[in-house]
């Protein structure tokens, strides 16, 4: 049955993707962005399609979403880096920002589908990470914890929301994500950065020795989970990882060689190491993460479909588009 689905954070990366996705597939979509981070260029393709409305506004303010109506609200708009500045800015707008979608949704008896992330399992040395999982952070004077607390803070009011007054809910997290449209800069993740310098064949920074792991996510597995989130009652009231078989695990180091190499057959890569202690702050970083799909899979039906070579070759087409 289409819906009509609120989308905050719609011009960013996911949200323009899964937008066109589910206009695709007949739902209404209305999407809410400021600009802050996404851009008019990624809803090129939804601008103009039936059923799409889009309104420039800034989620922090109370009365944002107080006129917009919907079945669903997909809640995307986020303050994401806190590891050099804005911690702040990270804790106060995404708390800010939770509830008064929480309560825009109450008011309309309309499901929430928040986007969490894998940062919530922080440094938990056990992996894979299940969803219920312990959830391990580092010290708060460490700013890199921050994105990871704001984004438990929501999902502890969203589940108590839930509880106390017939919150309906879904919370997704999200393990790195990656392909069109990603922003260009660390904000869309090293592999975008990786390209850009692989295009120019210049090195690519590595920080610490390059053995952390990831399981990058390409962006259309990602979007299958929010439109399974949106459209079937069983993701209600669950709280489900969103990532690639986790046999595509790689290194950063690994990832820096896989895109090079497909971007400069046959050259080594220039690759240089950068050490956590430059960064200030008291870095830390995550040395594993692995998620558990089970859940997802078997609950909603979640097959993840792009492995990681098949998914970087088509971001590389789509990064080059942009670069010429
Ligand atoms: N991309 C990933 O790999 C990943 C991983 C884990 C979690 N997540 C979560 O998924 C969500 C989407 O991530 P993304 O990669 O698409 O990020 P993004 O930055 O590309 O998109 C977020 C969008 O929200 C908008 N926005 C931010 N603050 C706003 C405000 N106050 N009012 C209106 N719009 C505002 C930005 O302009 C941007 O277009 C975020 O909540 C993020 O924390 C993403």
């Amino acid at each position: 049955m289409p819906q009509t689905v609120v989308i905050t954070g719609a011009a960013g990366f996911v949200g323009s993707n899964l937008s066109l996705r589910l206009l695709r597939a007949g739902h209404r979509v209305i999407g809410v962005d400021d600009f802050s981070y996404g851009n008019r260029e990624n809803l090129q393709a939804c601008i103009g399609l039936p059923g799409f409305r889009f309104e420039e506004r800034n989620v922090t303010e109370p009365k944002a979403l107080s006129d917009i109506e919907g079945d669903t609200i997909v809640h995307l708009a986020s303050q994401k880096i806190p590891r050099y500045t804005n911690s702040y800015r990270t804790i106060e707008e995404n708390n800010v920002m939770s509830s008064l979608v929480i309560k825009r949704a109450l008011e309309l008896d309309a499901r929430l589908v928040f986007a969490s992330t894998s940062d919530v399992y922080g440094k938990n040395p056990r992996t894979p990470f299940s969803e219920d999982s312990d959830l391990v952070l580092g010290p708060t004077k460490v700013k890199r914890w921050a994105y990871a607390a704001s984004k438990i803070h929501s999902e502890h009011k969203i589940i108590a929301t839930g509880e106390e007054k017939g919150l309906h809910y879904t919370i997704l997290r999200l393990f790195g994500s990656y392909g069109p449209n990603q922003n260009l800069t660390w904000w869309g993740g090293p592999q975008s950065v990786f390209i850009a310098k692989a295009f120019n064949g210049e090195p690519i920074e590595l920080h610490g020795d390059g053995q952390q792991t990831r399981t990058f996510t390409f962006v259309d597995d990602t979007v299958q989970g929010f439109v399974l989130a949106v459209t079937k009652p069983e993701a209600a009231g669950e709280i489900f990882n969103v990532a690639s078989d986790p046999a595509t695990e790689t290194t950063i180091e690994g990832l820096a060689r896989l895109i090079w190499g497909l971007i400069r057959p046959g050259e080594e890569p220039k690759l240089t190491f950068i050490p956590y202690a430059t960064f200030g702050g008291g870095y830390e970083d995550v040395m594993r993460r692995v998620p558990d799909i089970s859940k997802i899979s078997r609950a909603l039906g979640f097959v993840p479909r792009f492995g990681l070579e098949e998914g970087m070759r088509l971001t590389i087409d789509w990064q080059r588009g942009r670069s010429a």
